[in-house]
C-alpha cells in the first residue's frame, strides 16, 4: 500500500444516491498535502447523484448494472475488476445501499471502510436514524467503521456523537449526524492513508 511520503492512496468511492458524503471525500482530498485522492466512484444506480458529483470533478464515474450479472460473485468481481484498474488502495462505501459478498470482503479485508450513520453496535442496517428515534434515545451519532462480512459489525474506526432533541423528526436528526459523517470519514481516511490505524481483534488503535 501507499506509504504517507509517496503517491497518494487511491480511493475507491462506491455510493448508490445523494453522494453528500462523497463530496466530503472529494472536498478533502483536493486540499494540496492531503494523502489519498479518488480514483474511482462506482454506483450500482444509473442516476446517482454521485456520478454527477465524480464527473464534475473529473473523477471516472462508472455505472456497474446490477442486472447485467447473474449472481452477487459475478457483480462483486466486476467491482474489483473497476476498482483494481484505477489502482484503488482503499474501498470507501459512502452510502453504497448493496450487501457486498464474502469473497469481496476477504479480498479488501483491512482495506474497505463504511460510514454509518449511528453509534454502532446500536442501529446497524436501514434508516439507523428511525430506529434511534424509535428506540427513544438521548443521544445518536455517526461511525466510521472497517467492513468485515456482518452488516455494519466490523472495527470501528471513528465515531461521533450527537444529541437527540424531543421534537426531532429523521429528517433534522439525519442532518445533525450528516454534519458528523462528512467530518469524521475524511479524517478516517487521512488516518489509513497515513498508515496510523492498526486493527487489533475488535479494536482499531489510532497512532
Ligand atoms: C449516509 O447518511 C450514510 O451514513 C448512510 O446513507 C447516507 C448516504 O448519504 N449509510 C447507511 O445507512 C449505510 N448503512 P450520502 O449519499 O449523501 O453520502
Amino acid at each position: 500500500m501507499t506509504p504517507a511520503t509517496g503517491a497518494p492512496l487511491g480511493l475507491g468511492v462506491l455510493a448508490s444516491g445523494r453522494g453528500s458524503n462523497l463530496q466530503a471525500i472529494l472536498d478533502a482530498t483536493a486540499v494540496p498535502g492531503f494523502p489519498a485522492r479518488v480514483a474511482v466512484v462506482v454506483s450500482d444506480r444509473e442516476r446517482a447523484q454521485a456520478l454527477e458529483r465524480a464527473r464534475a470533478r473529473g473523477v471516472p464515474a462508472v455505472w456497474l448494472n446490477p442486472k447485467d450479472f447473474g449472481d452477487r460473485p459475478a457483480y462483486d468481481a466486476a467491482l474489483t475488476g473497476a476498482l483494481e484498474a484505477h489502482g484503488v488502495g482503499l474501498v470507501c462505501l459512502a452510502g453504497f445501499m448493496r450487501i457486498l459478498g464474502p469473497a469481496f470482503v476477504r479480498a479488501w479485508a483491512g482495506r474497505i471502510l463504511n460510514v454509518h450513520p449511528a453509534l454502532l453496535p446500536a442501529f446497524p442496517g436501514l434508516a439507523a436514524q428511525r430506529q434511534a428515534l424509535e428506540h427513544g434515545v438521548k443521544v445518536a451519532g455517526a461511525t466510521v467503521h472497517f467492513v468485515d462480512e456482518g452488516v455494519d459489525t466490523g472495527p470501528i474506526v471513528l465515531q461521533a456523537s450527537v444529541p437527540v432533541h424531543p421534537d426531532d423528526t429523521e429528517e433534522s436528526l439525519s442532518a445533525r449526524i450528516l454534519v458528523e459523517e462528512h467530518r469524521l470519514y475524511p479524517e478516517a481516511i487521512r488516518l489509513f492513508a497515513e498508515r496510523r490505524l492498526t486493527i487489533v481483534g475488535r479494536r482499531v488503535l489510532v497512532r
